[in-house]
């Protein structure tokens, strides 16, 4: 008799191949992959309604799912992790160039061969018991020159629907594919067999053992033992920001950690930016944003609240698209006053993850309202009280909680936001997150002092995260654990990308978390930041004015729209403030980046460090003679 392993290779050698699959080169990885990981059987998605209901029922019955009270929040689910699976895992995160210098200090390494080695053993029978599901997917708009094709071999069904949600997936992406090798080939597993007479669990993974790996040159990624977020749904951290930056340096084009929004003045003149910020900072509520209603009818669209793909077009301007087709967004903090948009955008077919349930079978966390519910069933499944919650310090949702959600569902959502060419950048902006320092808002003076400005922001670390608190985390282009090269070569691509054109946009950095001595935020941020925007779109429209400094060109008081909004002079100021001192060690912290990153750091940015060191010294030197340095424009 043929053992049971036996069984399953024969059914595998004869895999039923869909008809319209022809693509040969996935038709022999999808072989090569099933004799490897051993699945029960292997399924070919084609993206249709019926399929994904399907696949949700059936997660329901294995209880993975939870159908949500169909009155309050239709089509919609809640799913509850491992209680070990619940965020990306960076260090657990490789990028696996030749050679190693290539894939730089920003990345953990391993040599190719080596990866796949440690990984080929784990591999072996890894989706024992479970069905293999073959997910083509693509990144953009369907057909979009700046779109990409990979294909997802999968044994999650969880990763399935929520690939649905977030990519534009299905048969309709193998008809664009033809025979192309080029697609990108993500393989995921749980890292979590089922052996024959074993019962399964809600949320298999592994929880001692996770690998997160990509291959740029090979255009490959493989993810072993997590089941969450970014380390499982391949096509967006893994593929539209490290594969594709990867790509994106070596073709001209750039893939950035970035929302795009479309900002129409009352003059109904439509202007597009990207911007970024690193994780946590808010990037889904800015480009959701709803502006003051005293602000005379601007109206903010939304085109991406986490990624841009941004290329050359014909006429020298950039042009970016959201490839991503959904929000995969942090629950927690959302709420109709931070982010309305983003809770209509959620009130039905939407899968949350991680969040709490109520009685009557509707999904709350933090911050959703300003007193909890009397009674929850918490992320992890247990009866919680706000009673409970004080005692034991527990949060109902985790604070990495998510919804997927499907983009057409925002009421913001711009018409312009699966147009293939993409939408014209006219400015990008850069935020960190500094109670110091940092003014809210700055025009450094030209492209390559912007580029630097990016490559410089970074977060103050907080009581919550390790480390000392007040220290200043680095995070250039908000990029840090997802640029998939050298960032040393990342900030010269960036360099050449824009003295390459004729029309660059401008580069902004914003700061929406400058605090007050008394601890507390002097910015009110959300909609408010619209002021900021209307100022940094004036700049690119040649009608608003500021002052120089050291750093750039920033708003006078007076160049700032005010009308509805209570802030004197000398809070601005506060807020707006380049405070020497904090400057002089700003300058001094910078150069540790440069150091770090000493091999490949482009030789321009010391130029840019050494002549804005010298700007705050000769300005020392002329404030103790009396004179005022800011110019006027
Ligand atoms: C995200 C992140 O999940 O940046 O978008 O971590
Ligand atoms: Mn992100």
């Amino acid at each position: 008799m043929a053992k049971e392993s036996d069984v399953i290779t024969m059914k595998i050698q004869n895999i039923r191949f869909p008809e319209y699959l022809k693509n040969e080169t996935l038709r022999r990885w999808v072989s090569e992959t099933a004799a490897l990981v051993e699945p029960r059987d292997v399924y070919f998605c084609d993206g249709s309604d019926e399929e994904y209901r399907r696949l949700c029922d059936e997660m329901v019955a294995a209880g993975t799912l939870k159908r949500l009270n169909e009155a309050k929040r239709p089509g919609s689910f809640l799913a509850l992790s491992d209680p070990s699976d619940v965020a990306r895992v960076e260090d657990r995160t490789y990028v696996c160039t030749r050679n190693h210098e290539d894939a730089g200090p920003n990345n953990n390494w391993m040599d190719p061969v080596e990866m796949k080695k440690t990984l080929n053993p784990l591999l072996r029978g890894c989706m024992r018991g479970r069905t293999m599901y073959v997910i083509p997917f693509s990144m953009g708009p369907i057909g979009s020159p700046i779109s990409q094709v990979g294909v997802e071999i999968s044994d999650s069904p969880y990763v399935v629907v929520n690939m649905r949600i977030m990519t534009r997936m299905g048969r309709k992406v193998l008809d664009v594919l033809g025979d192309r090798a080029d697609f990108v080939h993500c393989l995921h597993t749980v890292g979590a067999p089922l052996e024959p007479g074993n019962k399964d669990v809600a949320w298999p993974c592994n929880k001692e053992l996770k690998y997160i790996t990509h291959f740029p040159e090979d255009k490959t990624i493989i993810s072993y033992g997590s089941g969450y977020g970014g380390n499982a749904l391949l096509g967006k951290k893994c593929f539209a920001l490290r594969i594709a930056s990867f790509m994106g340096r070596q073709e001209g084009w750039l893939a950035e950690h970035m929302l795009i929004l479309g900002a129409e003045s009352p003059k109904g003149e439509k202007t597009y930016v990207a911007a970024a910020f690193p994780s946590a900072c808010g990037k889904t509520n800015f480009a959701m944003l709803i502006p003051p209603k005293t602000m005379n009818g601007w109206k903010i669209t939304t085109i991406g609240d986490d990624i841009a793909w941004i290329k050359p077009g014909k006429d020298g301007r950039l042009y970016a698209i959201n490839p991503e087709a959904g929000y995969f967004g942090v629950a927690p903090g959302t709420s109709l006053r931070t982010n309305e948009n983003a809770i209509k955008t959620i009130s039905k077919n939407t899968i949350f993850t991680n969040v709490a349930l109520t009685e009557d079978g509707d999904v709350w966390w933090e911050g959703l309202s300003d007193r909890p519910p009397t009674r929850l069933t918490d992320w992890q499944g247990n009866p919680w009280t706000p009673e409970i919650g004080k005692e034991t310090g527990k949060k109902a949702a985790h604070p990495n909680a998510r919804f997927t959600a499907p983009a057409g569902q925002c009421p913001s959502i711009d018409p312009n936001w699966e147009n293939p060419e993409g939408v014209p950048i006219s400015a990008f902006i850069f935020g960190g997150r500094r109670g110091t320092t940092v003014p809210l808002v700055v025009e450094p003076r030209d492209w390559e002092s912007g580029v630097y400005w990016a490559a410089t922001i970074g977060s103050e670390t907080t009581a919550a995260a390790a480390g000392a608190v007040g220290q200043v985390r680095r995070d250039p282009f908000a990029m840090l654990p997802f640029c998939g090269y050298h960032m040393g070569d990342y900030f010269q691509h960036w360099l050449n990308m824009g003295t390459g054109l004729p029309r660059p946009p401008r580069i902004f950095g914003v700061n929406w978390f400058r605090k007050g001595p008394d601890g507390k935020f002097m910015w009110p941020g959300y909609g408010e930041n619209m002021r900021v925007l209307e100022w940094i779109i004036g700049r690119v429209q040649g009608i608003a004015h500021g002052r120089e400094t050291e750093i750039g060109i920033v708003p006078r008081y007076s160049d700032l729209n005010w009308s509805g909004m209570d802030m004197s002079e000398l809070q601005f100021e506060a807020v707006s403030k380049i405070d020497r001192e904090e400057w002089s060690q700003e300058l001094r912290l910078q150069s540790e980046l440069i150091e770090k990153l000493n091999s490949r750091i482009p030789k321009r940015f010391h130029e840019i460090h050494k002549s804005l060191t010298s700007r705050f010294e000769s300005k020392s030197a002329s404030s103790k003679a009396g004179s005022a340095s800011s110019l006027m424009l």
